[in-house]
């Protein structure tokens, strides 16, 4: 995006406070505004980005969700993209989404401890949305993004699930900075599990934050043919497959969405 301005103080602030981290922060980029972070990673990386960049934005204009969704990215939210260089055995891919989620979900529960997961990263409170992860592979990168309604005070638009912020639903304003330190640095620590091949205890984490286990769900995936079931959700098996039980029988689903 043209015209976009650094804020170097920011920069500075949070590279210095993640100086114990592993992976995050050998660069890290805060724009005042961008188009999508997603783009910003895309053209980063095509440029060899170091592993481990961070990029942040305090708004976007043309924010990304799953699905080709849009990502409602006003002022008063987090919007980062992270890029990691790894190779992640295939079957493996599964629990760096699982991990992204149980990141947010951590530093969301600092604020409200009720914040739960909903396969594979959503974060919900109150069954409301209040995080969301992207992914996407672009040769051996990884570009991650999530985005955190944190102060977001209103929304507008049409979405899934019922959005809504950590401002709307207790009343308190979250200092961004404060939250951006404590997403990355949980981040770091989980991906240095994934790193380390530690994936009982990214699984065990991500069992104790979900929400969706012993519930009939929706199941959606836009790209098969049959775009929407009903499903009983089981559990998640080794590799972050969603375990589900329909009247086919028992499923272990690879991508998609659930609702409540
Ligand atoms: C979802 O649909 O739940 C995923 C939302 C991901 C939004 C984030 S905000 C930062 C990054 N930039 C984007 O344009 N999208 C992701």
């Amino acid at each position: 995006m043209k015209n976009q301005i650094r804020l170097r103080n920011k920069e500075i602030g949070i590279k210095n406070s993640l100086e114990s981290c592993k992976y995050l922060g050998s660069e890290v980029l805060y724009l005042d505004k961008t188009d999508s972070t997603m783009e910003d990673a895309r053209k980063f990386i095509s440029e060899n980005a170091p592993d481990g960049t961070v990029i942040i934005a305090e708004e976007q204009t043309l924010g990304r969700g799953r699905y080709n969704r849009k990502w409602y990215s006003p002022k008063g939210g987090v919007y980062i993209s992270l890029i990691l260089y790894a190779e992640i055995e295939k079957e493996k891919q599964g629990i760096l989404s699982l991990m992204a989620g149980v990141s947010s979900c951590e530093s969301i529960r600092e604020y409200m401890p009720d914040a739960n997961i909903k396969w594979p990263n959503d974060v919900l409170v109150n069954e409301k949305k209040i995080s969301g992860v992207l992914i996407e592979k672009i040769g051996n990168y990884y570009s991650i993004g999530t985005g955190i309604n944190t102060n977001t005070d209103k929304f507008e638009g049409e979405f899934m699930v019922e959005p809504a912020s950590v401002y709307l639903l207790s009343g308190n304003k979250i200092d961004n900075e404060d939250f951006i330190i404590s997403y990355l640095k949980n981040f770091d620590e989980n991906y240095s599990l994934l790193r380390e091949k530690n994936y009982n205890l990214i699984l065990a984490k991500w069992n104790s934050m979900a929400s969706c286990f012993g519930k009939n769900v929706r199941l959606r995936n836009p790209m098969l043919k049959e775009k929407e079931k009903e499903v009983f959700v089981r559990s998640i098996d080794e590799n972050g497959l969603l375990v589900v039980e329909s009247d086919k029988g028992i499923e272990k689903i690879i991508s998609g969405e659930i609702f409540y």
